[in-house]
């Protein structure tokens, strides 16, 4: 195999209009490829769009560059490259600078010398998260199938429960996990940054979380988390909770990916995992919602696992890192992306 020899970057402009359609969390689209030369890119990390107080160690970020990666992987074999990467696994936020871009990884074309055998890269593009309620139905058995075997092909576990009761009692920890983040200050504060609370606001800034996706109406979201103590009074706080039931309905199965989660790589290559697990879940015709909140809360996620009378985490060897709700619903709002020229840079 040779390096390529294509006018410049031009197969990475084609990578970068899947790259962009990258999930984040928050949507905070933190990830640039700065292109080198033809067969040449780094990624690069914004730490100003990073989660440092959610997410201080930058689990869930480094997850998200794997889940960045792997796109350009799948995009680029789509278009018969080989992709090698070099990762600097080095901290996010070094003496807490989250300023300062730095570059996480090398990315270099090779031609391929026949076709590479992966998933059709437009899956990335039709791949969504669904926060509308699903149709009741548990997920069928051969994507329960295809999932597992896929996590274990890349030494993770998944698994799922069906059964009302155990449903019932994770969008319960899911609501409590949410109220609770809610009533922490600095995490609100940081969260509130990504809401988008009109149609003017998220088409002005192409990315964050907006109220059309949450399925909220504007102003309600902008009062819940402006008066987040008067929204979770006694009394007060069944209408949010009614509100958040609504959407909550019809999940017929939850699922959860379990394996090492120890240090910067474990969360790099979970991201790996969570991606071709995602893009297996939307070539079925499903959707799913990860419960973020439950997973950074110790507390909420340690309550599971003795709910659920799980092995012990193992020192993060064998640790719980992302809990789902996984079904099908009507096609969801689309959230919004920068221009995928954005997220190119010229190096
Ligand atoms: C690591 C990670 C954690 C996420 N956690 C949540 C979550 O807790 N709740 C939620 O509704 N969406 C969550 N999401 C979904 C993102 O909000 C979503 O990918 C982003 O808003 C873009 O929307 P899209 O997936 O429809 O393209 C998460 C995504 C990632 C990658």
């Amino acid at each position: 195999m040779k390096p390529i020899k294509a006018p410049t970057g031009a197969a990475w402009l084609d990578i970068a209009r899947y790259a962009v359609s990258c999930p984040s969390p928050h949507n905070t689209q933190p990830f640039r490829l700065r292109i080198r030369s033809d067969s040449e890119a780094d990624v690069i990390f914004l730490p100003r769009r990073g989660l440092w107080v959610a997410d201080p160690h930058g689990r869930f970020t480094w997850l998200t560059a794997g889940i960045f990666v792997e796109i350009c992987s799948i995009a680029a074999h789509g278009l018969g490259f080989e992709l090698d990467r070099e990762t600097h696994f080095s901290p996010m936020y070094p003496d807490n600078d989250t300023e300062t871009p730095q570059t996480i990884a090398r990315l270099t074309l090779r031609r391929a010398s026949g076709p590479i055998a992966d998933f059709d890269p437009a899956l990335i593009l039709d791949r969504h998260t669904s926060r509308l309620p699903y149709d009741g139905h548990p997920i069928s058995e051969q994507l329960l199938a295809d999932l597992r075997t896929e996590a274990r092909r890349t030494g993770h576990s998944f698994e799922s429960r069906s059964d009302r009761e155990a449903i019932d009692w994770v969008i319960e920890l899911n609501r409590q996990a949410l109220f609770h983040d809610m009533l922490n200050d600095p995490i609100r504060l940081e969260l509130v940054r990504w809401l988008r609370f009109s149609g003017r606001e998220e088409d002005i800034t192409g990315d964050g979380l907006s109220a059309r996706c949450l399925g909220f109406s504007g102003p309600l979201l902008h009062s819940f988390f402006s008066r987040p103590r008067f929204w979770t009074m006694p009394g007060i706080r069944s209408l949010v909770s009614f509100l958040y039931a609504r959407s909550m309905k019809g999940v017929g199965t939850i699922g959860w990916l379990r394996g090492p989660y120890v240090g910067i790589d474990d969360w790099y290559r979970a991201g790996i995992t969570m991606i071709r697990l995602w893009l297996i879940v939307a070539r079925h015709g499903y959707y799913w919602q990860p419960y973020g909140s439950v997973i950074t809360s110790d507390e909420a996620r340690l309550n599971m696992i003795r709910y659920f009378g799980m092995p012990d985490e193992k020192g993060g060897t064998d640790m719980v890192w992302l809990l789902l709700r996984l079904g099908r619903s009507e096609a969801p709002p689309i959230s919004n992306r920068l221009p995928f020229e954005d997220i190119v840079l010229c190096g």
